[in-house]
């Protein structure tokens, strides 16, 4: 578990996506709603139309078995519809109901990849399908209700790079209360991360540093001010996307 690296290119082997997908499905749901569906992408020009709207790197290469990672109310309001057309259905459209099958989504996406590297395969997540959720739905055919929050690709490594540094403990995890660092800790803490990034990056190899989603960041305070910067895509549509798929999340 602590071994997490994601990766980014695959050998050209098959994989028993079904045993991940059955390792998504048996993980915990929320109120054993069970609010999500996973797609598995198999036709080569949904998957392309998929690598153009993520414009990841990742996709570049024919390799590797796509899931998508619907958030999903369609089945269970169809489902108590059956046994009274007339429900009340705002209990699946709300705030609790969609981050009920954010979590579960995430969770399952989580468990699949974990399973998966306990097994020798590598993932790689793809949170840039949100570049443009409404292509998404069309493409893959999304009923109201729903909304693909998350992809992620599986396969068997074909890479071997080392683990990204993580931020220090004393900024991350508290004991009771958010952490608090004094100033001289903060700024010992702080350098001392950048440092370690720019010793990450610079040891890395040329093919990997344009894979990175870093975008080549020199370090963390670099990659802040990019991310601060960067495009919004159409991510800045996703509430009224959410409001047209017939979720109810009002400020
Ligand atoms: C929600 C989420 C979305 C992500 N989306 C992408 C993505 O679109 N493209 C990509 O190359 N990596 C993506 N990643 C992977 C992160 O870039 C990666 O986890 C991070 O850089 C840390 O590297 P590590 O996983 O090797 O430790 C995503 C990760 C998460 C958790």
């Amino acid at each position: 578990m602590t071994q997490h690296r994601t990766i980014r290119r695959y050998k050209n082997e098959g994989i028993d996506w079904q045993t991940l997908e059955y390792a998504a499905l048996t993980a915990s749901t929320s109120e054993y709603l069970q609010s999500y569906t996973i797609i598995r992408v198999t036709s080569s020009d949904i998957r392309h139309q998929i690598a153009r709207i993520s414009g990841s790197q990742v996709l570049q290469q024919e390799n590797g078995e796509l899931f998508i990672f619907v958030v999903d109310s369609a089945r269970n309001i169809r489902w108590a519809q059956q046994e009274d057309p007339n429900i009340d259905i705002s209990r699946f459209t709300d705030w609790n109901a969609f981050l009920a099958g954010v979590f579960d989504a995430t969770i399952g996406a989580q468990s699949m990849l974990s399973y998966g590297e306990e097994h020798g395969l590598g993932g790689c997540y793809l949170g840039s399908i949100l570049n443009d959720p409404q292509e998404m739905i069309t493409l893959l055919n999304l009923p109201p209700y729903t909304f693909p929050i998350l992809g992620l690709i599986m396969g068997v490594p074909d890479d071997d790079p080392d683990a990204k540094p993580r931020l220090p403990y004393e900024f991350t995890c508290g004991e009771n209360s958010y952490p608090a660092l004094s100033a001289d800790l903060w700024n010992e803490k702080h350098e001392s991360y950048n440092d370690q990034l720019i010793h990450y990056y610079s040891s890395r190899s040329e093919t990997f540093k344009h894979t990175s989603i870093s975008n080549g960041a020199r370090d963390f305070t670099d990659l802040l001010m990019k991310h601060s910067s960067a495009p919004t895509k159409h991510r800045l549509e996703i509430g009224t996307i959410l409001q047209k798929q017939g979720f109810s999340l009002p400020q």
